[in-house]
């Protein structure tokens, strides 16, 4: 992503915060209503009006023409899954994506849930998935580069044995739901250390980790990305506020 990296003052982060609450318990709601035998479009009707209810807009829908206000991501689907007919199955993991706009910021998070009994070895994979965001978080603070943060995502999942997906990135967001910088997943070497944190920087810091090799294809939908082999993938992700201390959640 090209261009500079907006840094937003204490009003802009107050209305992330809005706008990232919104996500958080859309999130949530839908992480209550996900079982077995419920489509994924149920799940999107239930994101779009609830999202629309506290006077946001969900920010994917029509997204560079993206069909529907949020993702669904089913088993060894990475991301950008299209909610549609398909019904949720006993031992299946899904990744929900979902973000609002209110008030001019955007907000952007993920959550892979269980869809009843899970096998172990992936309930795993989504356990530490969730654990190599908070690896990250820790070196969200000035004083950091952008590739510390991929350094520690890469680090965790690949001491699993996991693959590291590399086609798709974390990134700024503020006004724009996709803004500079890049925020990679691995120790990028062509980024170098990449940008320096500061404070009122504000990245969608979002691991996606694969069971088994880290390559994807694209469906001919245009839009789901599965991973290569067919095995399963997790994602999950906050918007972050860099402070002058610990990182602001604006998401969890
Ligand atoms: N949440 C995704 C991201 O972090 C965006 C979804 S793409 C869309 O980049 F088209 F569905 F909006
Ligand atoms: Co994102």
């Amino acid at each position: 992503m090209m261009g500079r990296i907006t840094i937003k003052n204490a009003a802009d982060i107050e209305k992330m915060k809005a706008a990232g609450n919104i996500v958080k318990k859309t999130l949530e709601l839908l992480s209550e209503k996900a079982e077995v035998g419920m489509t994924t479009e149920e799940l999107d009707r239930i994101a779009e009006t609830y999202i629309r209810k506290q006077g946001a807009y969900p920010s994917f829908l029509n997204y560079s023409g993206y069909p529907k206000s949020i993702c669904t991501s089913v088993n060894q689907q990475v991301v950008h899954g299209i909610p549609g007919k398909y019904k949720l199955r006993d031992g299946d993991i899904l990744s929900l994506d979902v973000g609002a706009k209110l008030d001019g910021f955007h907000g952007d998070a993920a959550r892979t849930v269980l869809i009843g009994n899970v096998p172990e070895d992936v309930q795993k994979l989504v356990t530490v998935t969730r654990e190599c965001f908070f690896e990250a978080l820790k070196f969200a603070r000035p004083g950091y580069h952008i590739s510390d943060i991929g350094a520690a995502v890469q680090k965790h999942a690949e001491a699993h044995g996991y693959g590291v997906v590399r086609d798709l990135i974390g990134h700024g967001i503020g006004r724009e739901m996709h803004e500079p910088p890049d925020v990679p997943n691995f120790a990028d070497r062509r980024m170098g250390r990449g940008a320096k944190l500061v404070p009122g920087m504000v990245i969608a810091i979002e691991p996606m980790i694969n069971m088994g090799t880290w390559e994807v294809v694209q469906l001919r939908d245009g839009w789901t990305i599965e991973t290569r082999d067919g095995k399963p993938s997790a994602h999950y992700e906050n918007t972050v506020a860099i402070t002058e201390g610990e990182p602001m959640l604006l998401t969890l």
